[in-house]
């Protein structure tokens, strides 16, 4: 019998997980085990919800949450020995519909963000390994002039806490779960350009005055037939793992229509660019977590937000296994035992707290 994902990765110390979509996540929690969760379960040792554990999804007023799905997965996560990333703390999207700028002044939003980051500690903050606390906080066009000018991103966050908000609300979430590994997860930022120095600079300026911070997630959408050259990863990770944080490839998906040849070879295409960038990030002393933003073709963001039919994820509609899933498999095979970065420790006792 093949190895899973998950074996593999035990082996080399790393993390390989995927999101886990809203509605099979409901139907876990409803019927007990599915195909989706068997396999789920199966192949990877760390999830994230993809939408359940965002501000707008728990909130459902002012202080007040609703957590069933979130714990729904917290508790999927332990009982089969998962670690789990939680996505995420403060974003510019998908936020509360209470939230209202035009009523709210700063400092009521200031305190909207350090109750959130309060609350989710609290329920969870033992049990995550690691926390998205600011998603996407890097500017677009940080070398352009405008509102967006500069490393970071003109948000409801940024408005209120001011320009250095990053650092305010690390140190929250540090208060409120001391023990997660603090991440800063953006897109965009996979390989060197104007963006990648932006968020370089911020990083640097955020460990050079200590502020809790202890990886950075890289999105990796592969969604524009973008192909990385492999050294150009390995070595933007590099510069990164330098400064002392963690690497986590977060959102990973290769799209395939803007691909050229008929579905066979750009199968083939997409399983290469999988097992280029996982081979490229393991030569990273430091990289210990890969996702996938979602697992299989039936349940992805992909066709939605590019309004193209596709298939960005390494098993397909029927949860079988394509091209993309034996090219990272071959990438964790090929790395051996050679990989060991910091070993990652997964939840021993599944009954416990993980
Ligand atoms: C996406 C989800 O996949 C969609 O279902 C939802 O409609 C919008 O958000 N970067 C992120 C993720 O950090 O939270 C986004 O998830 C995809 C882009």
């Amino acid at each position: 019998m093949q190895p899973t994902l998950r074996e593999l990765a035990d082996k080399n110390g790393l993390l390989i997980g995927c999101a886990v979509a809203t509605d099979p996540l409901g139907a876990m929690m409803r019927d007990g085990p599915t195909p989706y969760s068997t396999v789920l379960a199966e192949q990877f040792n760390i999830i994230t919800a993809e939408n359940a554990t965002k501000f707008g999804h728990l909130s459902t007023g002012p202080g007040a949450y609703d957590w069933s799905l979130a714990d729904a997965l917290f508790d999927f996560a332990q009982r089969h020995r998962m670690q789990m990333r939680f996505h995420t703390g403060l974003w510019h999207n998908q936020l509360p519909t209470w939230l209202d700028e035009s009523k709210h002044r700063s400092n009521e939003i200031a305190a909207i963000a350090r109750d959130h980051l309060a609350a989710v500690g609290r329920r969870y903050g033992d049990r995550m390994y690691c926390w998205d606390v600011v998603n996407e906080p890097i500017s677009d066009k940080p070398d352009q002039p405008g509102a967006d000018s500069g490393p970071l991103r003109d948000t409801i966050w940024k408005r209120a806490l001011g320009d250095d908000y990053l650092a305010t609300v690390h140190h929250w979430a540090h208060e409120a779960a001391p023990h997660a590994k603090l991440v800063l997860n953006d897109y965009g930022t996979d390989i060197a350009g104007a963006k990648t120095d932006a968020l370089y600079a911020v990083v640097n300026d955020l460990l050079a005055r200590s502020v809790p911070l202890h990886a950075v997630g890289f999105q990796m959408h592969l969604l524009h037939g973008q192909r990385y050259d492999p050294s150009a990863v390995t070595a933007n990770f590099q510069r990164f793992a330098d400064l002392g944080v963690e690497i986590h490839i977060t959102e990973m998906d290769v799209a395939i229509a803007p691909m050229s040849g008929d579905r066979q070879s750009r199968l083939k295409q997409q399983a290469q660019a999988y097992r280029d960038v996982l081979a490229a990030a393991m030569k990273v002393k430091g990289f210990t977590v890969f996702q996938t933003w979602g697992f299989t073709d039936r349940h992805s963001w992909v066709p939605k937000f590019t309004k193209c039919d596709d298939a960005a994820l390494p098993l397909d509609e029927n949860l079988l296994p394509k091209p993309a899933y034996f090219a990272l498999r071959e990438a964790l095979q090929q790395a051996g035992q050679s990989h060991m970065p910091f070993p990652v420790p997964l939840p021993s006792d599944p009954g416990g707290r993980g």
